[in-house]
């Protein structure tokens, strides 16, 4: 393959991938910005950076997602290590950081709970943004909990800490001022399983038994064991699910139950106050 300039290499990609996809890999090959590729669009590429790209080219074209590619995603005002063993953090999922980051405050130590952390995309920016508070982050996937760990350490946070876990089972009797989650949360037979980015993601990060409610009854239902009184328990849940959501927080004597918008006006978190003694 000879060596070929910006101009020349992006239009060749252009026959196979989305034109903004490929701006985004070429300009973390050459680790440059956007307005780099249109100033320099005559300037040459080694062989190695040809061959890099047009091998993500392929693979884009076969659909692997782009942040499976360059190995990160930013989420927050942070950028997070990826890899397949864990969810891509999505935009949508900011919202039960926002929430979580107004349930606390700057100057009280809280002890925070994060259910399957992933990434630790939540875990992370609310320690980053709660320095007195303690967050405890769970994931039951080894690979995924390696990944956050080196997300923390990367990031300079050190008031997380990961337990790899099944939800609740290795927290003894711990409890916690505010629990937060992002569970697998889609129906097994879902089609969007077969579609875009969800075909390359975890299984055990998306989906769940009982039309995608398992995990989240499970959490709703054993949360009150781990809440200290007046505690909250935040969860993001599926476009369809908030009624389901808030009957379940209310058969285990939840208060304050309430559903939250995304920015597309969709609820995506629920959430409610436990006040009852446990
Ligand atoms: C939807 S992903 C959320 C990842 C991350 N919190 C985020 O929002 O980007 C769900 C996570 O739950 C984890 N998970 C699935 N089953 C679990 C279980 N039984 N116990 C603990 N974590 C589990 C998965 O490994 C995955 O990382």
């Amino acid at each position: 393959m000879p060596s070929l300039t910006i101009e020349q290499i992006l239009l060749r990609a252009y026959q196979r991938i989305d034109k903004i996809d490929a701006h985004l890999l070429l300009q973390h090959i050459l680790a440059v910005n956007h307005a780099f590729l249109l100033t320099h669009s005559d300037q040459m590429l080694t062989l190695e950076q040809t061959n890099h790209f047009l091998h993500w080219v392929l693979q884009r074209s076969e659909g692997v997602p782009i942040a499976y590619l360059t190995g990160q995603r930013e989420f927050y005002d942070s950028v997070f290590k990826v890899s397949n063993a864990v969810l891509i953090p999505r935009p949508e999922t900011e919202l039960l950081v926002d929430l979580a980051l107004n349930l606390t405050s700057t100057d009280r130590a809280c002890r925070i709970l994060d259910l399957g952390t992933g990434s630790g995309a939540i875990a992370i920016t609310i320690a980053k943004h709660r320095t007195l508070s303690q967050v405890t982050a769970v994931d039951i996937s080894v690979d995924a909990i390696s990944i956050a760990d080196w997300n923390a350490k990367n990031l300079c946070v050190s008031n997380v800490r990961f337990v790899i876990g099944n939800w609740f089972a290795e927290l003894s009797d711990e409890k916690f001022d505010l629990i937060i989650t992002n569970p697998p949360y889609v129906a097994e037979n879902d089609p969007h399983l077969q579609q875009g980015d969800l075909r390359f993601e975890p299984k055990l990060a998306l989906s769940a038994d009982h039309s995608g409610m398992n995990c989240i009854s499970h959490i709703i239902q054993t949360a009150p064991q781990y809440l200290e009184k007046d505690g909250w328990l935040l969860l993001e849940h599926g476009y369809d699910q908030a009624d389901e959501c808030k009957q379940l927080f209310k058969r285990v004597n939840f208060t304050n139950i309430c559903s939250y918008p995304d920015l597309a006006g969709i609820m995506r978190v629920s959430g409610g106050q436990f006040s009852a003694s446990s």
